[in-house]
């Protein structure tokens, strides 16, 4: 983020104070802050009280052997007891779970007595297949209500699931199965996107060519193509899960029992198993989403509009609504299929109350304009959320007046992958929100903004954002990895996990979030790490080394620029023709390592890249270019001739 960004960001005066009537019927007061603060052991055991435990804990929380920590000792239960059956037997079955709407229009409604059944349905057929407590199961799938079911059936069987997001390649999925060793994928033939089916089985049969481990393949029927079949290792959905009783008992679990892994870019090529655990996970998630959306569940209508591929999706679509018996709606496409307005029709339709999204839709939908949102009558919402990237000022402010009738509240919540669920953030009941800033940590949450030798800075001062305390729902580890573990979070600050974040205490002590410090990029919202990129870059014939950085993008946050060095003397392209033809060479090529997520929006083939003089290639030069700033310090350099040589390279404009 640019300097004069981020005094504009600190000179944000506007204020918004929550509307009389949710503060009257809130679900949490401020008294919540001072309970926590109190004794956060209290509060959290009183949360976990929302749940339905088989066994009870002894412990809240041991930190004896930090990092690793352990939430509600000794405990035991069932996340999909918690999640489905204990609303059925409290007489909730007919509840609707989820309104399904599919791309072309289709739709289906679940309730909770349906989706009970259909996951007990599908616990069975994992037990045929052979899956038990503790396998590792793939899921790589489109948004389909048995993408929830898949989840829920793992979790009521104690078999962790790894959701692989539909967007990546079939080398980022054998990568992931192979990671966490997993022996059963379920998948689908495809799902709708922008208006056609999209495959997703060649995927799965490409990437399971090389896992020899994997014994079944479990394939949803959702768009009818044509799908390669490996006889005796594949099996459809329909014909395996429709004939399995609908009766399942479930098993209680530690309360430390891995439920599932969620892949995630760090700053090497190789992604990160983040691993989450159950009582803590789940209680986390509960109390969040109940405390942060204020939902109630016999009148809210709750609308995470995320991918169930990432964490968002797996806390806010799965587990927290469901935990708490909400009804949800599922939307299984992009927000411009068949029309601009879709996101809106939905609203409408089913009278959604609360809405969660990420900036860069709401930047897409504003540039877009307010006539789209204009057509449809939104005065069913609420509330809105916002996650996964800084949310600017503008755009926080046009959500508010464009979606929200300027009546409801936005609330900026940051969290990770790694932290399983909201951190900080708002409450909407008693918050006076400012535009781009997720105010303070949540009830129970201990944050801190410190410098580089990790002393706090004051109030009006940046710095990196720590968290101080243990929370119920941290990762536990790194899958497979404790050193890395250690390293990635806990070795930065001593005793204190490193979010990897930039952040800013207003004067207020507000919490300003600035975006990524490591080499982490965000584009729509989604991690990318800069090496991923490069080596996949360079794993192509033509290049010889590449540099990757996230230049700022006004609709994505970043978007991904390269700076490639092309292998051979004579290898530069000739005319403009064939650079082009290179760069869509070597863009596809990215998408096909990566996902078409990993893209880059630019490829720049230049002779030298700029090095410090131990060998470090300066990202921050190349931003300065790619963003086309003037150029920062080039003191560092090797040789401070090479950035000139890079101008005079690039495309005019570039
Ligand atoms: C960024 C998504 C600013 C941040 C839930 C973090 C945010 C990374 C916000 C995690 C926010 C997420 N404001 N930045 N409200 N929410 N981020 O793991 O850089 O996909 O470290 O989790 O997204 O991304 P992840």
């Amino acid at each position: 983020m640019s300097d004069e960004t981020l005094s504009n960001l600190l000179r944000e005066e506007r204020r918004f104070p929550p509307p009389a009537e949710l503060t009257a019927a809130a679900n949490v007061t401020a008294a919540a802050y001072q309970e926590a603060a109190d004794d956060g052991e209290a509060f959290w055991a009183a949360q976990a009280a929302r749940l339905d435990w088989a066994e009870p804990w002894t412990r809240v929380r041991d930190w004896s052997r930090a990092p690793f920590a352990r939430w509600f000792v000794g405990g035991r239960l069932n996340v999909a007891y918690n999640c489905l059956d204990r609303h059925v037997a409290a007489g909730h079955g007919d509840r609707v779970a989820f309104h399904w709407e599919g791309e072309p229009g289709d739709t289906r409604t679940l309730t909770y007595a349906d989706l009970t059944d259909e996951v007990c349905r599908a616990a069975n057929a994992l037990l045929s297949l052979g899956v038990r407590a503790s396998d590792r199961v793939a899921i790589y799938m489109p948004m389909i209500p048995e993408t929830v079911v898949a989840m829920l059936a793992c979790a009521r069987i104690g078999a962790p699931h790894t959701v692989v997001f539909g967007g990546f390649s079939a080398d980022a999925l054998r990568g992931r199965i192979l990671d966490c060793d997993a022996r059963v994928v379920v998948t689908a033939d495809g799902g709708y996107r922008k208006g056609a089916p999209s495959a997703l089985k060649p995927a799965v049969d490409e990437a399971l060519e090389r896992c020899p481990d994997v014994r079944s393949v479990l394939v949803v029927r959702r768009t009818g193509q044509e799908v390669g079949w490996t006889e005796g290792r594949d099996v459809w959905w329909h014909d395996l899960v429709a004939g399995q009783p609908a009766e399942h008992e479930p098993e209680a679990f530690d309360s430390e029992h891995p439920l599932y892994i969620m892949y995630t870019s760090g700053t090497t090529a190789r992604p990160k198993g983040i691993l989450h655990t159950t009582g803590g996970y789940l209680t986390q998630v509960a109390w969040s989403h109940w405390a942060v959306f204020d939902v109630k569940p016999e009148q809210d209508v709750y609308w995470t509009a995320a991918d169930i591929g990432w964490v968002t999706g797996h806390s806010y679509i799965v587990y927290g609504p469901l935990a708490n018996g909400v009804t949800s709606v599922l939307y299984e496409g992009t927000p411009d299929s068949p029309h601009q307005g879709r996101w809106w029709e939905i609203v409408q339709k089913y009278g959604v109350t609360i809405l969660y999204c990420a900036p860069t839709a709401i930047r897409t939908f504003m540039k877009w304009g307010d006539a789209i949102p204009g057509r449809y009558d939104l005065s069913s919402l609420r509330l809105l959320g916002s996650v996964g990237e800084p949310i600017n000022p503008e755009a926080w402010m046009w959500y508010r007046r464009a979606i929200g009738g300027d009546r409801c509240p936005v609330v900026d919540t940051w969290w990770q992958t790694e932290t399983g669920a909201q951190m900080i953030s708002p409450l909407p009941g008693v918050s006076t929100c400012k535009p781009g800033s997720a105010l303070r940590p949540l009830p129970g949450i201990s944050a801190e903004v410190v410098d580089d030798t990790g002393r706090p800075v004051p109030n009006g001062s940046g710095g990196y954002l720590v968290l101080t305390e243990p929370w119920p729902a941290m990762l536990r580890t790194i899958w497979g990895d404790e050193q890395r573990y250690i390293d990635t979070y806990w070795s930065r600050f001593p005793g204190r996990y490193f979010a990897g974040d930039g952040a800013k205490k207003d004067e207020d002590g507000d919490i300003w979030l600035l975006g990524r410090v490591d080499d982490v990029m965000n584009v729509s919202g989604h991690r990318i790490s800069t090496t991923e990129v490069e080596s996949a870059l360079v794993s192509h014939p033509r290049v010889a080394e590449a540099a990757v950085v996230g230049a700022a993008d006004a609709t994505t946050g970043q978007g991904i620029v390269a700076f490639v060095i092309l292998r051979g003397d004579n290898e530069q392209p000739a005319d403009t023709t064939s650079a082009e033809d290179l760069g869509r060479e070597l863009r596809a090529h990215v998408a096909k390592e990566i996902g078409p997520i990993a893209r880059p929006r630019q490829i720049l083939v230049v002779a030298e890249l700029p090095k410090t003089r131990s060998g470090k290639i300066m990202r921050r030069l190349l931003r300065d270019i790619a963003e086309n700033r003037s150029l920062g310090d080039v003191t560092t350099l090797t040789d401070s001739s090479v950035m000139d040589a890079i101008r005079d390279r690039l495309p005019s404009g570039a």
